[in-house]
């Protein structure tokens, strides 16, 4: 098959929500809809329990779970469907974010009692950052949730994005009747089943029709009418340009685990998602289609078995073919490289493969040569931007318990942040180590795998600091700045100078008396 239709055939996504809206479940159910399980149950929740704190254990356990499940391939419809998977626990939202710039589309899902939540307000920034194309599927019809119409004026309120409902409840909860596709004017009659696939489509071309009321009941078929006309008052028609240049988010109804509103989203999906698009690098953008091989690494898994201390390193391919065994030149480290054992993921298994297309994601055995945002190439000196580090929330300061291993410990907090477990800040001058993260939780995942796989141990100890600011603007007025700070500036992994602001009102304050200066949140902006 040529480049071409390899890359047409592909659509690589993300499915991304608050925890608890239901995003394992709609996984599965695509994945039982596209045919790459048989039956319910087969997805392994991979979420991190939010009770896990103390049990570090689970944790590993679940953390195995979800490197068995970071990628899920399926084919459908003669397209090739990547689902990448993205941890739902707050503490895990690095990781998540990054997942963010390997996919070309995402869906989101939103739990029709909760309506907009902390979580998809934050993960929806990042897809409104890079302009990714959302479908909302609106889930749990079948409990008695908000009214619709508010639904979708918050998610447009809140999310910064146009809404264009495709389908439309009829009531909910216990008087959930099923959902009118406005797209191709088809009723879907609710059947509350956790198994059952197939669906009875009616097509009601005519809202007037009497059958409608025969369906659902004379009620909740004047009541759709109403909905059906105040709908196409307010709401543009559906236009797939908008929702490709991520402006337009069409909207389904439905109840995943009811497997209800699944295949109208999956068929939906298979139509207007992006193939994989165009990446840009430090240099410049690149066509999937270009013949030459390129990728980056978005996300870095460490082996479970702490006998073997490789990694598995993720690499969504970004342009030409990859090919097994074949020598890549890793641009940061200026080094060729070969993979004798790549693999990819379809539904439940590993496989090793020969070649790989854009849009795929691959994982290659990597005894620390990678960190995240690392890029490969077959010679071109390029990295792809687009893997920022978002300021973390946390900090606390490394002390080093046992001074006869601290070559150890500075190895191993060296490999545990190249893998995006928490980001490593120095001071300057001095040899301190301040580590940031987004939640608590990293802190023990950290000081477990530093005692477990390299022997080290330590404590940490709280830092009051707010925020991480990667600073642009003119050097002299930068220099500046820092001279008056030596105890908040640090150096992050890249050399970067960053500035701890201790509070909310200091930033402010820095803001308002360095208007020459420009302090980001993020590690990645346009200079
Ligand atoms: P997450 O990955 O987004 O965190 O959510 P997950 O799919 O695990 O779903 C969270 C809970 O919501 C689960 O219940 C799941 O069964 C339930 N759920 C998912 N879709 C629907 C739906 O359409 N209607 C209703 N009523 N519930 C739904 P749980 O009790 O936490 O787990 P489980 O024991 O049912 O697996």
């Amino acid at each position: 098959m040529s480049l071409l239709k390899e890359i047409q055939k592909r659509k690589t996504f993300g499915i991304i929500s608050h925890p608890d809206a239901g995003k394992t479940t709609l996984t599965e159910k695509l994945l039982l809809f596209g045919g790459a399980i048989n039956v319910a149950g087969a997805v392994k929740n991979n979420k991190i329990t939010k009770t896990a704190t103390s049990d570090f254990m689970e944790i590993e356990k679940q953390r195995g779970i979800s490197v068995a499940t970071s990628v899920m391939a399926f084919d459908y419809k003669d397209k090739l469907v990547n689902i990448l998977d993205t941890p739902g626990h707050r503490d895990f939202a690095e990781d998540t974010f990054r997942t963010l710039t390997a996919v070309d589309s995402v869906i989101l899902v939103i739990d029709c009692v909760k309506g907009v939540e902390a979580q998809t307000r934050r993960l929806m920034e990042v897809c409104r950052m890079r302009n990714t194309p959302v479908i909302v599927f609106i889930n749990k019809l079948d409990r008695d949730g908000r009214d619709p119409f508010d639904l979708l004026d918050e998610l447009e309120e809140e999310l910064s994005i146009s809404v264009r409902p495709l389908s439309w409840p009829i009531n909910m909860g216990r008087d959930f009747k099923g959902v009118y596709l406005l797209h191709n004017k088809t009723l879907n009659i609710f059947e509350a089943s956790k198994t059952k696939k197939a669906k009875d489509y009616t097509s009601i071309d005519d809202l007037s029709d009497s059958r409608l009321d025969d369906l659902v009941g004379k009620k909740n078929a004047d009541q759709l009418r109403e909905d059906v006309e105040l709908i196409e008052g307010v709401y543009e028609p559906f236009d797939q340009n908008l929702y490709k240049e991520g402006l337009l988010a069409p909207v389904f109804f439905g109840s995943a685990v009811n497997n209800f509103g699944v295949q109208e989203l999956l068929d939906t999906f298979i139509e207007i998602a992006p193939s994989p698009l165009p990446r840009q690098t430090d240099v410049r953008k690149v066509e999937p289609t270009e013949p030459k091989f390129s990728g980056f690494i978005f996300k870095i898994h460490a082996n479970l078995d702490p006998k073997h201390r490789d990694r598995i390193a993720f690499l969504r391919v970004c342009s030409g073919a990859f090919h097994r065994n074949k020598f890549y030149h890793q641009v940061r480290l200026d080094k060729d490289m070969r993979f004798s054992n790549p693999y990819n993921f379809l539904a439940q298994s590993k496989n090793v493969i020969e070649s790989a297309y854009p849009g795929d994601v691959i994982g290659l055995y990597d005894t620390g040569n990678f960190k995240i945002g690392d890029t490969l190439t077959e010679g071109e000196e390029m990295t792809y931007k687009g893997i920022p580090s978002f300021s973390p929330e946390i900090f606390k300061e490394v002390i080093n318990l046992d001074p006869m291993k601290s070559k150890q410990l500075e190895k191993g907090i060296d490999q545990l942040t190249d893998e995006g477990v928490a980001q490593l800040f120095r001071q300057n001058p001095g040899n301190r180590k301040y580590i940031g993260v987004v939640g608590e939780l990293q802190f023990e995942v950290i000081q477990y795998r530093l005692e477990h796989e390299y022997g080290a141990t330590c404590r940490f100890e709280a830092l009051q600091f707010h925020k991480a600011c990667w600073m642009t603007g003119e050097a002299s007025k930068i220099d500046d700045f820092c001279q008056y700070r030596p105890k908040e500036i640090v150096i992050d992994k890249d050399g970067n100078r960053v500035y701890l602001a201790s509070s909310p009102y200091v930033l402010q304050m820095a803001r308002s008396n360095n208007p020459e200066v420009t302090f980001h949140e993020t590690s990645e902006f346009k200079v």
